[in-house]
């Protein structure tokens, strides 16, 4: 693939070209193909006063003075900010200092086609001007497209269908409910479900049940009931936790929150085996490895397996909120009937736009074939620095561990140098970046790792 393949064309931010819209282009007669669009009056009145959005959106005052007024507006369950970002385009973002980073953690796997995509943007801004939301009394040819979209890309078998959500917590919790739809008989009640240690499937209620991280349970505690959790990537522990009490079982292909901890071969397959002999179902959570972060559509796919269900989200909307569960086969969309779930905003014309829009350019330009080349060379290059002791992952979803607990100054001495990375554990960094980080992007990194491993090393 070539180097500036997805990325900004100005490389500056600057307004993107208007593209064609790609659901509404083919629709005849919509006036999303061009023909001017009828607005009433009030929309042309005059905006009183200045806009909020002027000095805000271009970043006006140093980070400084943004991080005091944020500290004193938001609630700080996410600490203090490591940076604030004003601007990006493609794999680079700048922060309100002017200073320019190279993201190789694309906001946790979201920026699958980095910042400010212009076809992403134009596309957006076009269904904006066209639909931008309705409520889930009505549907929208976006909606639809993407379901069909969604079905075929992940392989669903006949009867499949969708439930748009607008992020990975929340397409847990539809997953959630379905396994307690799967609810067994009188006699024989299903309560159990089971997720792994080292897990993480959201923050809301139900999703922090099958997350195993005691630190983010405990204060919330009692959570939803029947979650019990069994050792990462035993086979034997899994089978012998599933009886015919269990719901479903959760699992991801790649726990990315743990440390990028790939299940083992054959466990996929294992659990699948298992689950289906109980008549319990099998959930893969997708939302971190899903859309292209692998390499493939779902991180799933060369397991060999169909589940039951998978949940998307992160990558999917290149960057605009989105979630999806995915239920596969007529029995298990049966699971969940009229009025026994909804969400206001999920499924919302402007979202799945961004989504089909995303999906558009990953096709079109064979970026799953990149991530796999760009992936392969940035671990090769990881494994050959020293005082690094393994790396893992799949394509564009990569932890590396350290020989010294020094990941956190890491991702310190990284920002000084202008790269944004993360450190899920105290020797281990991840990296997420956009999907269309070039080899060149890569290689900056590389040349810069060992000095960055030093400069932590020296701050202990
Ligand atoms: C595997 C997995 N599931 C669920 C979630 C929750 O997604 P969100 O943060 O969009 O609620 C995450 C987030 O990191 C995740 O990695």
């Amino acid at each position: 693939m070539n180097e500036t393949v997805g990325v900004s064309p100005t490389g500056d931010g600057a307004p993107a070209r208007p593209q064609p819209h790609p659901v509404l282009a083919s629709s005849d007669g919509d006036p999303g193909d061009g023909g001017p669009i009828a607005v009433p009056d009030h929309t042309r009145a005059p905006i009183a006063g200045s806009a909020p959005t002027a000095s805000v959106m271009t970043g006006t005052g140093s980070g400084a003075d943004w991080l005091a007024r944020y500290s004193s507006s938001l609630l700080g369950v996410f600490g203090t900010p490591q940076r604030v970002l004003v601007r990006g385009a493609g794999c680079l973002v700048w922060d309100a200092d002017g200073k320019e980073y190279l993201d190789l953690l694309g906001g946790i796997a979201v920026n699958a086609l980095g910042h400010a995509h212009p076809f992403v943007t134009s596309v957006i801004s076009s269904q904006l001007a066209t639909l931008g939301h309705v409520s889930n009394f009505f549907t929208s040819p976006t909606q639809i497209a993407l379901a069909e979209k969604l079905l075929d890309i992940s392989k669903a078998p006949a009867g499949s269908k969708v439930f748009f959500a607008n992020s990975g917590t929340e397409a847990i919790e539809a997953a959630f409910k379905l396994a307690r739809r799967n609810s067994g008989s009188e006699a024989q009640p299903r309560t159990k479900i089971i997720a792994l240690e080292g897990a993480f499937h959201g923050r809301t209620m139900g999703a922090l049940a099958l997350t195993s991280k005691e630190a983010y349970r405990a204060p919330f505690a009692p959570l939803p009931g029947g979650v019990v959790h069994v050792p990462f990537g035993d086979i034997d522990a899994l089978r012998a936790a599933i009886d015919d009490t269990t719901a479903a079982v959760f699992l991801e292909p790649i726990q990315g929150e743990a440390g990028v901890r790939p299940l083992p071969a054959g466990y996929l397959r294992a659990a699948r085996e298992a689950t289906s002999a109980a008549g319990a179902l099998l959930i893969l959570d997708e939302v971190q490895t899903g859309i292209g972060r692998t390499g493939k559509w779902l991180a799933s796919e060369d397991a060999g397996i169909v589940p039951d269900a998978v949940t998307l989200a992160k990558g999917l909307g290149g960057g605009f909120p989105i979630g999806a569960l995915l239920t596969f086969g007529p029995e298990v969309s049966a699971l969940l009937s009229a009025g026994q779930h909804g969400t206001t905003f999920g499924g919302n014309p402007v979202a799945t736009a961004a989504a089909l829009a995303t999906l558009h350019v990953l096709e079109n330009q064979q970026v799953l074939g990149h991530v796999r080349e760009v992936g392969e060379h940035l671990r090769t290059g990881l494994a050959g620095i020293d005082g690094v002791t393994e790396v893992r992952g799949e394509g564009l979803l990569i932890g590396f561990d350290l020989d010294a607990d020094v990941a956190a100054a890491v991702v310190t001495a990284g920002l000084d140098a202008g790269f944004i990375v993360n450190s899920p554990g105290p020797h281990t960094i991840r990296l997420a970046p956009p999907l269309i980080l070039t080899a060149a992007q890569a290689d900056r990194f590389l040349a810069a790792l060992p000095a960055l491993l030093q400069t932590a090393k020296d701050a202990q």
